[in-house]
């Protein structure tokens, strides 16, 4: 049996080939022509431009990270007739569009240039029902006709195109534009509780992924708006590469919380200040983005849910995602997926916890002390017009109590501080 292979692509150009031998075990290696070209970037911080091919091992963090995970990536496999663990095979059902801006192809599959948005019937709201209805069996659309679409992360999510406003599914090759992200079955008010989280940070001033909250027949979800893809002048959407920071830092999904050996603060700050075009600026954003999910209560921010992204301006952090208040829902781990120092929880964090944090992010302890405040302040200032502006929407009684339960938590920080 020979080795199977995927062409990588990145724009019109093949970047490499990923591979799988007769072991199982996958590689990549970069084709001649991408090593020889000095303005071609690496696929990843951790897969440096060189002649010789990455090992299972090396390359597993990078391609693994595209796919879905946890029982996303379970029930995906049993859609496609896969095994979960076999990263390349999933790839090979799904790796057609992907985060950032890489497209996954067999080698005898011709490359269909990304068109302009095209004419495709967008689906009406039985159609969006009948997506959110197979997405608990086919997370992602697996297996459907014509569709190849992967994304990482542990809840149910759909790429999709949104053409005048209009939600449609995108056609062979063509660019994902918006992420559809129905309601965590489990836990009450998910969409609401992640657009308030997504509108308060853009309130108060961080730089953070557009988000509307839609329904469809009464069925709520989340619309995201892709921060790695842009349409140019003649309407063409084209992909920005990106990748989070377990990739960047060779961290597979398994390990992603810090607690099993994944990204640390000081690992992260450390993974700017080598990649990013503006370090300073990036290590601020981050401090931000600590803080922020501090104050609200996101307990869930990992390696995976902080990404750089690779466009004109040269690598720098991409805009925050996947922002959701995990506090309102006591059954979650009340534990910061990244501690500050020894801290890992609110009710705990002190002094020494933001002295710790200020060290590993390279920042002094005033400008910290006076980030904290602002960032409380202007929570305090902003998370009722916030609140308010999507209560009218959904009429959901979830918003004001996360919102009452932020404005405690944006209080006791400014204690913190001693
Ligand atoms: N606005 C966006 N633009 C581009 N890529 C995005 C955007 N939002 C999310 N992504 C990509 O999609 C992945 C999954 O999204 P997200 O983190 O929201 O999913 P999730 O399933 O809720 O994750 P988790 O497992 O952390 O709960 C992200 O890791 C990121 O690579
Ligand atoms: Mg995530």
């Amino acid at each position: 049996m020979t080795a199977k292979v995927l062409d990588v692509w990145w724009d019109g150009r093949v970047v490499g080939q990923f591979t799988q031998d007769r072991h199982g075990d996958i590689g990549f290696a970069y084709a001649q022509a991408w090593l020889d070209d000095d303005n071609a970037l690496p696929l990843s911080a951790s897969l440096p431009k060189r002649p010789e091919r990455f090992s299972h091992r090396e390359c597993r963090p990078f391609f693994g990270g595209l796919l879905p995970e946890e029982t996303q990536r379970l029930v995906a496999a049993q859609a496609l007739g896969v095994s979960p663990a076999n990263d390349f095979a999933l790839l090979d059902r799904l790796g057609g569009d992907v985060a950032g801006a890489l497209q996954l192809l067999p080698e005898d599959q011709e490359y269909i240039e990304t068109g302009p948005i095209a004419d495709q019937q967008p689906m009406d709201d039985a159609g969006i029902v009948r997506v959110l209805d197979a997405l608990p069996t086919r997370p992602l659309l697996a297996g459907e006709e014509g569709l190849r679409l992967s994304l990482a992360g542990a809840q149910s999510k759909v790429p999709v195109v949104l053409i005048d406003g209009q939600i449609a599914l995108p056609l062979p090759g063509q660019a994902t534009t918006h992420i559809l992200k129905p309601p965590i079955a489990r836990f009450r008010g998910t969409t609401e509780n992640e657009a308030f989280m997504m509108r308060l940070a853009a309130a108060i001033g961080l730089d953070v992924a557009p988000v509307e909250p839609r329904s469809a027949e009464g069925r709520s979800f989340l619309l995201i708006e892709r921060y790695d893809r842009v349409r140019d002048d003649s309407g063409v959407v084209r992909r920005i590469h990106q990748e989070d920071f377990c990739q960047a830092l060779g961290v597979p999904p398994e390990t992603k919380y810090a607690s099993e050996g994944g990204p640390t603060f000081k690992d992260c700050f450390e993974l700017l200040r080598r990649v990013s075009a503006r370090p300073a600026t990036d290590v601020l954003k981050l401090v931000d983005a600590a803080v922020f999910n501090l104050i609200v209560g996101n307990a869930d921010a990992h390696g995976k849910n902080f990404s750089i992204l690779y466009d004109d301006q040269g690598p720098r952090m991409a805009p925050l995602y996947d922002l959701l208040s995990t506090a309102a829902y006591p059954d979650l781990s009340p534990k910061m997926a990244m501690r500050f120092g020894k801290r890992a929880t609110l009710a705990e964090m002190d002094l020494d916890g933001w002295q710790a944090f200020a060290k590993d992010a390279g920042v002094g302890l005033r400008l910290l002390r006076r980030r904290i405040a602002e960032l409380c302040g202007a929570v305090l200032t902003e998370s009722g017009g916030a609140a308010s502006s999507l209560c009218d929407v959904s009429g959901s009684q979830a918003i004001p109590d996360i919102n009452g339960m932020i404005n405690d938590r944006a209080r006791m920080i400014s204690m913190t501080m001693g």
